[in-house]
């Protein structure tokens, strides 16, 4: 099995019956919703998932997983989602696979959050992943200057096929290539009080749990309050 799966699987464990669920996005996240799904199916467990992307609902409805949109639950218990890169304290950058805006705004109204990783994701420091920045398409390029002009490498991410990206929201993102963030606060801050952003991709004080696929098996770790 590889880690990811195990990560995945390992998280699916926390699901129980009558629970709203909000379902992440990603090959990690992947691996967890298949195991929902056979959950549904050859265990009779009864949830409502809430998906955090157009990919994930594709998959979530193809294994019969009922669901729900975030507008018509009154809360998630619980989302387990991947990440890009979780710090020595924490915090996480989550937006590699740009699904962002939806998944942050699933994490804010979660009693609950996992993050399901393999080890390669567990960093001192946050910033060698570029952080993804998600901007509305109008003013996109005098934001790609004004980070350009702040030494912040951006980068507007485009499709394989060399298309500009375009997010399930609609808009477009920047990826910066910061190397290091030594104040994930204060730069979250900035980036949330910028014209044409519409959010990015540092998740806070937000996940409560971390299981991370390793060698020697699935370990868990609660995140301190
Ligand atoms: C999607 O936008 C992301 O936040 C993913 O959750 C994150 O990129 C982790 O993806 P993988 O599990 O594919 O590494």
């Amino acid at each position: 099995m590889n880690l990811k799966q195990m990560a995945g699987i390992e998280a699916a464990k926390y699901v129980t019956d009558g629970m709203i669920v909000g379902l992440g996005t990603g090959s990690t996240a992947k691996f967890m919703v298949d195991e929902i799904g056979r959950r549904v199916k050859e265990e009779g467990l009864s949830i409502i998932g809430v998906t955090t992307s157009k990919e994930t609902e594709r998959q979530a409805q193809a294994l019969g997983i009922p669901l729900k949109s975030i507008d018509e639950v009154p809360y998630v218990d619980l989302t387990i989602d991947g990440a890009d890169e979780i710090s020595a304290d924490f915090q996480g950058i989550k937006g590699g696979g740009a699904a962002l805006l939806f998944e942050k705004v699933v994490a804010t109204y979660s009693k609950k959050c996992i993050w399901i990783v393999d080890e390669s994701k567990l960093v001192n420091k946050l910033g060698k992943f570029p952080l993804p920045v998600e901007v509305i398409p109008y003013g996109s390029q005098q934001l790609v200057q004004l980070f350009e002009e702040k030494g912040f490498a951006p980068v507007l991410r485009k499709t394989s096929a060399g298309e500009i990206l375009v997010t399930d929201g609609g808009h477009y993102i920047i990826d910066l290539h910061l190397k290091e963030i030594n104040d994930p606060i204060a730069l979250g801050d900035y980036l949330d009080h910028l014209v044409g952003v519409v959010e990015h991709g540092l998740f806070l004080h937000i996940v409560s749990t971390v299981i991370v696929g390793g060698e020697t098996g699935p370990r868990t770790i609660n995140v301190p309050e």
